[in-house]
């Protein structure tokens, strides 16, 4: 019986959990024998491997974070550690593997392939959406709900007093998160790394809102460093009492929405059926609104651009 491993990498995404879920029955539907990895590439370097049942993975539909765990390792660069990685695997007649996370993870797991002939199929999981040849990652659509339910909240607050605040979000160097929460929840500014702004523009728009007595909110994303700069220009330029709202980790967790728990689905069990059908290496992407799969090569070293649509909203919201 072919042995398939499925293992989470890299930052924690809502959706890993259900993912590993659907590779897991959908691997023992098709006759293969399920194994899960803990702790990412870390585990396994030292054989944290685990045969996959039902038990394992019932709750995992709602669960958010990783319950696998995840690592970034660097011990995997070194051929030696990939060893012991690739003897783990043989013992137990583990063949396949299913990676999810980003694209140095993707890397990682080719030089494996590389070295030892251990075909995989990735899944991209990531808040930041920033893996190029896909248009959606696990995690995204949770991360967005998580911060929209923030920014609302400071809404009411700020209202209270009319006063501004500045959100940041997490995206790395990418502004998705950032322009879309500041899109959906309304915001009066966005400031992303995509982007070039001019604030003294900025100050024109709000000077109107400003006299009219409303509450400004602002997103930043963490890329672009200047939440703190923005807020002492809004004290300072503005004349507004300002506040400043880092959101930090909680937009990782929270219970995955039902995007990404069908996205998460859709992804693994076209995962094992990739592996299945010999399709080795390839990553699965949702583009134009159709699940499909790509080459590493696409999708590694590549950019990721945002949608126009998105950028062309959130440039009214830079200047
Ligand atoms: O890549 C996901 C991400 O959450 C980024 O948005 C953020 O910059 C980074 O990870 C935080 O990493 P860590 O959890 O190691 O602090």
């Amino acid at each position: 019986m072919s042995g398939i491993a499925i293992m989470t990498s890299g930052g924690d995404a809502a959706g890993m959990n259900p993912a590993v879920r659907a590779a897991v029955e959908h691997a023992s539907n098709l006759g293969m024998k399920p194994y899960v990895v803990y702790d990412g590439l870390e585990g396994l370097i030292d054989g944290k491997i685990q045969e996959a049942t039902r038990e394992l993975t019932q709750d995992m539909m709602f669960r958010g974070g990783t319950l696998l765990r995840s690592s970034r390792s660097k011990r995997f660069f070194d051929h030696a550690f990939r060893k012991q990685a690739y003897d783990h695997l043989k013992a137990k007649g583990i063949n396949k593997l299913i990676i999810m996370g980003g694209d140095g993870s993707f890397r990682a797991l080719n030089d494996f392939f590389n070295d030892f002939q251990v075909p995989f199929a990735g899944i991209p999981a990531t808040i930041d959406n920033d893996i190029a040849g896909t248009d959606y990652c696990l995690g995204v659509d949770t991360a967005q709900n998580m911060i929209l339910n923030c920014i609302d909240s400071i809404r009411d607050t700020a209202q209270s007093h009319q006063r501004a605040f500045v959100v940041e979000t997490m995206g790395r160097d990418c502004g998705y998160l950032a322009m879309t929460t500041a899109i959906c929840s309304g915001a009066d500014i966005c400031i992303v790394p995509e982007i070039p702004y001019d604030l003294e523009s900025v100050s024109k728009r709000l000077s109107a809102r400003k006299q009219q007595g409303g509450c400004v909110i602002a997103v930043v994303a963490e890329g672009t460093k200047v939440a703190q700069y923005l807020t002492r220009w809004l004290e300072e330029r503005m004349g507004m009492d300002t506040r400043l709202t880092v959101l930090g980790h909680l937009q990782r967790g929270g219970s995955p929405t039902a995007r990404d728990r069908m996205m998460a689905t859709r992804f693994a069990t076209r995962a094992v059926d990739a592996l299945c059908e010999g399709r080795n290496n390839q990553i699965m992407v949702y583009r134009d609104g159709s699940h499909g799969h790509t080459s590493l090569d696409a999708v590694v070293g590549q950019k990721y651009s945002v949608n126009q649509d998105i950028l062309a909203l959130s440039r009214e919201l830079s200047c």
